[in-house]
């Protein structure tokens, strides 16, 4: 009987622990996050985050295995090809696919995914979308299609982007786009489109995003700057060109753009002249990055002008590390006035013309690989560890003392020539004037005289002459 009731109390209590076990396993443990994935539960801060990554998928788990409030899924670096079905989950905001192998995506494959804010889909093999590829996204914020093989986008693909703030292009062979692609993107402050081998944009591309901030065009075939374009975007503060195929840079580069506070100029291989007044029109401007341009030779002196007007404060930061500078013009850029002053690892010709530099404040950062190329005994010598007075335009002496040999002798004989031709003048003009009277008198008989007669009549005709003799 006790024997009994004791099992009986054992199997209950068994089976009761047992069913407990269960109920807290279905409570907090989901199967995607008994399997596979961390499932991170952070209530206080509002998020639901399952990171599957790395962890050989190569199909998208079935949206009803994810847990029910998930916000953000991670799917990055998976073997993922495809996109087949339509993906529908209310609570998802943040949803990462970069670094799969993505080729195709379905019609409305984001269809129901209807409070997603960020989608990543960087580093796949996608070539082509549908028009409605991102159909039903209306509240996607930032979207990230770089390292793809897109080279065609369709008119309509980004029609319900009102609300995108964000949007990364990069590393696809588009080499075209449309305004009609940014049409709608009225909210839109951060693009990037570099590596897309774009040669050229539409005057009015950027007309309808005015909120434009941030645009990033660098290593593309640009061979002169997209001023027009540039200056649709009404509200551009940050550009970079880097790595276009531009070789001068002058005062229409940059027109206009009064909104730009950082410009970046960096490894234009081709680049070797910035003309005068070239950044003249960006009395915004407070950076300039302008490096590794290897056959950047020359900076015309008035490039700023008119930008180290007093009552700007504009720019504070110019880099023009490894360039290929020889010289700067001491009135070009008002160095005590900027913070930051980067001009090392160039060939600089320590001079007299380049003295001015030992008035910039360089911090040591910007001093260890600050050297003289020329004048031979300079070589590699650090500028920091250089006074003033050994900034000098005294050359090599023979070559001076050569020539100035050579002037002298120039001078001497051209000296001699120009007091002979003067005595001469001078000599004309006594006989002149002493024999003026002899010389006119001299003048008048012979227009009168017999002989005058004598000839005009010969030439007339000669058989007269006999008969005129008395
Ligand atoms: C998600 O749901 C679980 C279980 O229902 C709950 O404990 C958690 O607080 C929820 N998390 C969020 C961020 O709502
Ligand atoms: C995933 O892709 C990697 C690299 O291509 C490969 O080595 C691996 O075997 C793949 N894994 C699966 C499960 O397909
Ligand atoms: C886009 O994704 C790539 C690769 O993951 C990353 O390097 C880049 O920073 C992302 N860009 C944005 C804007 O999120
Ligand atoms: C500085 O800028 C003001 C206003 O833009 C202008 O009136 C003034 O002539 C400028 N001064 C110099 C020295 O360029």
């Amino acid at each position: 009987m006790t024997l009994q009731m004791v099992s009986t109390t054992m199997t209950l209590t068994t089976l009761f622990s047992l069913l407990l076990i269960h109920c807290s396993l279905t409570i907090a443990v989901n199967p995607l996050c008994a399997a596979v994935c961390i499932c991170e539960n952070l209530e206080e801060e509002g998020f639901m985050k399952v990171d599957c990554s790395k962890v050989y998928l190569s199909i998208v788990p079935p949206v009803d295995d994810w847990p029910a409030n998930i916000t953000h899924m991670d799917l990055s670096s998976n073997n993922i090809t495809e996109l087949d079905t339509e993906l529908s989950h209310d609570s998802v905001q943040v949803l990462d696919l970069s670094h799969n192998k993505i080729v195709n995506v379905a019609q409305n494959a984001f269809g129901g995914l209807s409070n997603l804010k960020y989608l990543n889909l960087a580093n796949n093999g996608i070539k082509k979308l549908d028009d409605n590829g991102f159909y039903g996204l209306d509240h996607l914020k930032s979207l990230n299609l770089s390292s793809n093989g897109m080279y065609f986008l369709p008119d309509g693909l980004f029609y319900n982007f009102i609300g995108l703030q964000e949007l990364s292009l990069a590393d696809n062979p588009l080499v075209h786009i449309d305004p009609i692609h940014f049409n709608r993107m009225i909210s839109l402050r951060w693009l990037d489109m570099s590596n897309v081998d774009l040669y050229t944009l539409p005057a009015s591309i950027f007309h309808t995003t005015g909120q434009l901030e941030y645009l990033d065009l660098s290593a593309n075939d640009f061979h002169s700057v997209p001023t027009d374009a540039l200056r649709s975007a009404k509200a551009l503060k940050y550009l970079k060109l880097s790595e276009n195929p531009i070789v001068d840079l002058d005062k229409n580069s940059f027109k206009k753009l009064t909104t730009l506070e950082e410009l970046i100029l960096n490894n234009m291989d081709h680049l070797s002249e910035v003309m005068e007044r070239t950044f003249s029109d960006l009395v915004s401007l407070r950076i300039l990055e302008m490096k590794f341009n290897r056959h950047l030779t020359k900076i015309n002196r008035l490039a700023f002008d008119g930008l180290f007007n007093e009552s700007r404060p504009v720019l504070q930061e110019i880099d023009l590390e490894s360039n290929h500078l020889r010289t700067l013009d001491k009135d070009m850029i008002n160095c005590p006035r900027i913070r930051k002053f980067n001009v090392q690892n160039n060939p600089w010709t320590c001079d007299c013309n380049m003295k001015w530099i030992k008035t910039c404040d360089i911090q040591k950062i910007y001093a260890a690989d600050l050297r003289c190329q020329e004048p031979q005994k300079l070589l590699n010598t650090l500028i920091d560890h250089m006074s003033e007075k050994e900034f000098e335009c005294i050359y090599d002496e023979t070559v001076v003392a050569k020539a100035i040999v050579h002037h002298e002798r120039v001078v001497r004989s051209m000296s001699v020539g120009l007091a002979a031709g003067l005595l001469v003048i001078l000599a004309f003009g006594i006989v002149l004037v002493f024999k003026w009277k002899d010389i006119r008198s001299w003048y008048r008989n012979s227009r009168r005289g017999p002989g005058a007669v004598y000839y005009v009549r010969a030439r007339a005709n000669p058989r007269e002459i006999q008969n005129c003799q008395p």
